[in-house]
């Protein structure tokens, strides 16, 4: 890992440990998304995403609502709308440069705002699926967002080697103290990803 990436994983272990570290770090790391935002997806590898849609693969039943937090240049949210058309998607980002890319990439069939994932624009139980790639959680939020039998998507492009990462029994424990179960996992490319239900 390159020092940006080493400073990521820090902020990602601090702010799980205790959020509100996060305003410490918010500034640091929206300037360095700002400064990434218009090289970010030359670096990504082809199976980046891998993990993602195996998950979303696994779904059933189509969410009306879904909500990608962190959602960069838009990736998860594209791969989202693709599996499902109908869904109403939203992507959200602390960066104005990654929102100004993801609008140019995905276009407008995905509606995209700078947000931070501390405190979501959003009312209680608004979405049906809640998606996370390479991203910080913000356990608290993602619960109060997620509609009741609703489904959370944690994933990771390079598994535990991805600068931003949480394991899977942190995201158990954590989530599990709110209300969610059913945990499915899957790995795919170099990735790993974990879906949790919200108990209706
Ligand atoms: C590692 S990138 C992942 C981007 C995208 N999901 C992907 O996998 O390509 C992390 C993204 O999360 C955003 N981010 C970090 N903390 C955030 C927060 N508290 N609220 C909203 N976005 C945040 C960053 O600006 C960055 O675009």
């Amino acid at each position: 890992m390159n020092a940006g990436q080493r400073f990521a994983r820090i902020a990602t272990d601090a702010v799980v440990r205790r959020p509100g570290l996060w305003r410490f770090f918010r500034r640091p790391l929206r300037s360095s998304f700002d400064r990434l935002a218009p090289v970010w997806d030359e670096n990504r590898s082809a199976d980046a995403f891998a993990p993602v849609q195996a998950a979303l693969d696994a779904l059933d039943e189509a969410p009306a609502r879904v909500l990608d937090i962190g959602t960069g240049t838009g990736a998860v949210a594209a791969l989202a709308t693709a599996r499902f058309p109908n869904a109403d998607v939203v992507g959200v980002d602390v960066s104005e440069r990654m929102i100004e890319q993801a609008r140019r990439k995905v276009g407008a069939r995905v509606r995209f705002h700078v947000a931070d994932a501390e405190r979501l624009p959003f009312a209680d139980d608004s979405f049906e699926l809640v998606t996370l790639g390479n991203m910080i959680p913000f356990f608290d939020e993602i619960e109060r967002v997620t509609a009741p039998g609703g489904r959370a998507l944690f994933s990771f492009s390079a598994g535990e080697s991805t600068p931003i990462y949480v394991p899977s029994d942190t995201l158990r424990r954590e989530l599990g103290g709110r209300g969610f179960a059913d945990f499915a996992e899957f790995s795919a490319g170099r990735g790993t990803s974990l879906l949790a239900t919200k108990r209706p």
